[in-house]
């Protein structure tokens, strides 16, 4: 029986490290040095300060919000209701054409609310119409924004 001694030599082929030893097996050794190109990062913080428009009320076009139904809506008035985490101003200008806003207003960001057939801003007086929510009064830069109106079955949904 023939016992076959398998002797791994691997020839090194640099003799120029040389140890005194004449290791029967050289590792291989792993070089695990990458050497990491100065790779400089460079964080440019953009200093945007600013008017911070936050209009958390936006909704998703292929998710409708049912805000309210028609009926409660008063001819030539609004109301403020939410739904689904949505607050909005509804509104009825004339018989049978409803509007609705964001109830953030323009300015800071505050809730409005409704007067009687106007929308006020509490923080600053900030007035809004409920035809087509432009400014009447006070601080507010630009008209609120709008949501797109359907009525079905009576029902007032948002998108
Ligand atoms: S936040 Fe509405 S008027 Fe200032």
């Amino acid at each position: 029986m023939s016992h076959q001694s398998h002797s791994t030599h691997e020839s090194a082929s640099s003799s120029t490290a040389r140890r005194g030893t004449d290791g029967p097996t050289r590792r291989r050794t792993l070089a695990g040095f990458g050497l990491l190109a100065g790779s400089s990062v460079a964080v440019s913080a953009c200093g945007s300060g600013g008017d911070s428009s936050s209009d958390t009320s936006d909704i998703d076009p292929n998710n409708p919000v049912d805000i309210a139904a028609a009926s409660d809506v008063p001819e030539g008035g609004a109301i403020k209701v939410s739904s689904d985490g949505v607050t909005a101003v509804v509104a009825q200008p004339s018989p049978g054409q409803y509007k609705a806003y964001s109830s953030s207003c323009t300015h800071q960001g505050c809730s409005v609310t409704v007067q009687d057939t106007t929308i006020t801003c509490p923080c600053h007086s900030s007035t809004f119409s409920i035809q087509d929510g432009s400014v009447q009064g006070g601080p507010a830069p630009k008209p609120l924004p709008q949501y797109k109106v359907t009525v079905d079955g009576g029902r007032i949904t948002l998108s």
